[in-house]
């Protein structure tokens, strides 16, 4: 942190056109399009401003005033991005699950796509709900991805989407980063009033540095890249996930007591929603997790409940420390 190799210096008091500094930026593109094989059509940009300002800069890039784009509302997420895509365009939503408490992704064969679309929006993980995308939809128009809480999760066929983004503070890095992943056919038709650091076309021409990047977060990142490859790639990663999520799923269908709100196929990998048979419950739980060292369990309001997240960096013994409390729970007041 305080001197980087031998430089006296901390990447952080660097320059970001500094010799150093650019090498690791461009260390950090080369490991993430290795681990996401990310086409050459493809930009990646690494950007301020979190996936919430993307959800402006997607319509200011890709649309003009009142074009018809297609949303799917799948949970929090999406509604927010479809809310401020709504200041820009015409937002049509496909199909919600937000009658079902979203619980699901809604089945493809009910969706309303417009027939002229600039492009399909999704979220491949809704973080608050636990619902994820198994696969990427047929479309016929650039699918736009918001993958802020799966990104780095499993392989995804980049190929597929239009565009991909995420805020970098699940499985990337610290927050302040955003990665953009970008068709390059898709960039160079900003809107004229386009903030200058949100235009992709800029931004790729300037190699991310249009303005002062997010640079030491951006250094994590590539730390978290490498990390990332000596667990065998994405591949790899997802086999360390899938074991961690199904030890929890396991356990919560094996059991009368805990229930998963979410339809069975469209289950996260990354974030777990479970309710005990009475929320009154819910304190005791919380304390006793805390006790054992096991935090930040309680659930979002709008599902009740807890919710373990259990991104990349959350080791399967942390997965076992966790149902082996909810065993220990369950026997005690089961
Ligand atoms: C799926 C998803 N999209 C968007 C966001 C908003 O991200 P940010 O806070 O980086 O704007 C989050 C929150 O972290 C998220 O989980």
């Amino acid at each position: 942190m305080l001197d980087y190799q031998g430089s006296g210096m901390s990447v952080m008091e660097m320059s970001h056109r500094s010799a150093e500094f650019v090498e690791i930026a461009a260390h950090a593109e080369a490991d993430l399009r290795e681990l996401m094989q990310v086409p050459d059509d493809y930009h990646v940009l690494f950007l301020q401003g979190g996936a919430t300002t993307q959800f402006a800069a997607i319509p200011l890039n890709l649309t003009r005033p009142g074009d018809p784009v297609d949303y799917l509302d799948t949970g929090s997420w999406s509604k927010k991005a479809i809310k401020e895509a709504g200041k820009y365009c015409s937002v049509n939503v496909v199909a919600s699950s937000a009658d079902s408490n979203y619980d699901r992704v809604p089945a493809a064969d009910q969706w309303q796509l417009s027939a002229d679309a600039r492009y399909l929006h999704l979220c491949s993980n809704e973080t608050i709900g636990g619902v994820q995308f198994n696969q990427v939809p047929e479309s016929a128009v650039p699918v736009v991805a918001d993958m802020s809480s799966d990104i780095l999760s499993r392989p995804v066929d980049v190929s597929a989407y239009g565009l991909i983004y995420a805020g970098a503070q699940k499985n990337i890095g610290p927050a302040g980063l955003t990665v953009v992943i970008v068709r390059k056919e898709l960039c160079g038709r900003a809107r004229g009033e386009t903030p200058t650091p949100l235009d992709y076309a800029v931004q790729a021409e300037a190699d991310s540095m249009s303005n002062t990047p997010p640079t030491y977060a951006w250094y994590l990142a590539g730390l978290v890249f490498k990390w990332v490859k000596e667990q065998g790639g994405l591949a790899g990663i997802q086999a360390r996930n899938q074991a961690k999520a199904d030890s929890l799923y396991t356990l919560i269908d094996g059991s009368n007591f805990y229930h998963s709100p979410v339809e069975s196929a469209n289950r996260s990998m990354m974030n777990v929603p479970f309710t005990l048979p009475d929320a009154s419950l819910d304190k005791e739980f919380l304390a006793g997790a805390e006790a054992r060292g096991l935090m930040n369990l309680k659930g979002h309001r709008s599902v009740g409940g807890m919710r373990a997240s259990i991104y990349n960096a959350v080791p399967q013994t942390a997965v076992d420390a966790l149902t082996g409390y909810m065993r220990e729970f369950e026997r005690e007041r089961g």
